[in-house]
């Protein structure tokens, strides 16, 4: 747990903070010898961006079996024949998976339980626009609907099927990463009661600030998931890939207006690669350890 950590908190939301970490902080080699070969692996919103580069990450370094999911048949498709064309001889499945529905969760999580074993979950599915809109289901805004509810959704189910998974008690224990986002820091989410109101609130609704409040609300329920378990059964962390280009993250709403002009050349001067910023989940996974549990990782350590 990163408790000890809250004094650094403040610099991290400034704005020099963020600069520093994303113009001057390198990602550490990963040893060779971590390997995943025999290990299980989902990776979510693996069609594109940050969740197919984890993905080939994974792969380069052995993996035996990935299950990519994806909420278009034929995207996920595509994916998994470009990562099979790149690994040859990898065992990559496509699992539809829907954050906006939970029928579509459960049933997800349902298919997981038939699986041999299953030693990693990369929770990287999300979103952010900046327009309102509410999802016809469930009526939540949708921004508040994927990257919190349904997230969170999905987490509580599937820790425990990781942990009665774990095949080899001696080895080190399944890890489920959640992503997040170190915008969080500049979330100023304030409500004394259900953050419901507030942040379904059209009125109040900016889209970015959506954006960080709800992967805020995140974090805290992940320290509140991992309190329900203990780390030598399930490490339970939020993992953070900073600032990264090349993804598709606010889709085609970024494709018009001031975004192209404005957002794009930003995110270019300052982003990371895809490959750095996904090579954060791959830490999680497996350098962080215990003392991620609860935690979030970012800039490759455990951070307040
Ligand atoms: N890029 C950054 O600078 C950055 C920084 C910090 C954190 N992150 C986080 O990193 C993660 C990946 O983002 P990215 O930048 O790689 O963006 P991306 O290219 O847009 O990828 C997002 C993935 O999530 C999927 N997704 C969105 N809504 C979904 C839903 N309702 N159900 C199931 N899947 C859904 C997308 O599927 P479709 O293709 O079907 O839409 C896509 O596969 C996100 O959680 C994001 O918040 C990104």
């Amino acid at each position: 747990m990163s408790s000890h950590l809250e004094k650094d908190a403040v610099w991290e939301s400034t704005i020099r903070g963020l600069l520093y970490k994303q113009l001057f902080v390198y990602p550490p080699d990963l040893p060779s010898t971590v390997r995943f070969e025999g290990k299980s692996a989902i990776v979510t919103g693996a069609n594109g961006g940050l969740g197919l580069e984890s993905s080939r990450q994974l792969l380069e370094r052995g993996l035996s079996h990935l299950i990519v999911t994806v909420r278009t048949q034929e995207k996920g498709d595509i994916a998994a024949r470009q990562l099979m064309d790149e690994f040859p001889g990898a065992r990559v499945d496509v699992s539809l998976l829907d954050l906006a529905d939970y029928d579509s969760i459960i049933a997800f999580v349902d298919r997981c339980r038939g699986l041999e074993r299953l030693d990693y979950a990369i929770l990287n599915a999300g979103m952010q626009r900046p327009n309102f809109k509410r999802n016809d289901r469930t009526g939540h805004e949708v921004i508040l609907q994927t990257n919190y509810i349904s997230t969170t959704l999905l987490a509580t189910l599937l820790a425990p099927v990781m942990k009665d998974q774990r095949v080899d008690r001696t080895a080190t224990p399944p890890v489920l990463s959640i992503v997040g986002s170190d915008t969080m820091y500049m979330s100023k989410l304030k409500t004394t009661g259900s953050v419901f109101p507030v942040m379904n609130d059209e009125v109040r609704f900016q889209g970015f600030q959506q954006y960080m409040d709800s992967k805020l609300l995140l974090m805290m329920f992940t320290v509140r998931l991992a309190e329900q378990y203990d780390p030598k059964d399930i490490v339970i962390n939020v993992s953070n890939p900073g600032l990264t280009y090349g993804t598709n993250l606010g889709g085609d709403d970024h494709k018009s207006g001031l975004a192209p002009l404005i957002i794009k050349p930003i995110v270019r001067a300052l982003g990371r690669s895809l490959a750095v910023g996904a090579s954060v989940y791959v830490h999680a996974l497996v350098l962080n350890g215990e003392e991620s549990h609860g935690s979030f990782v970012s800039d490759w350590q455990v951070k307040p």
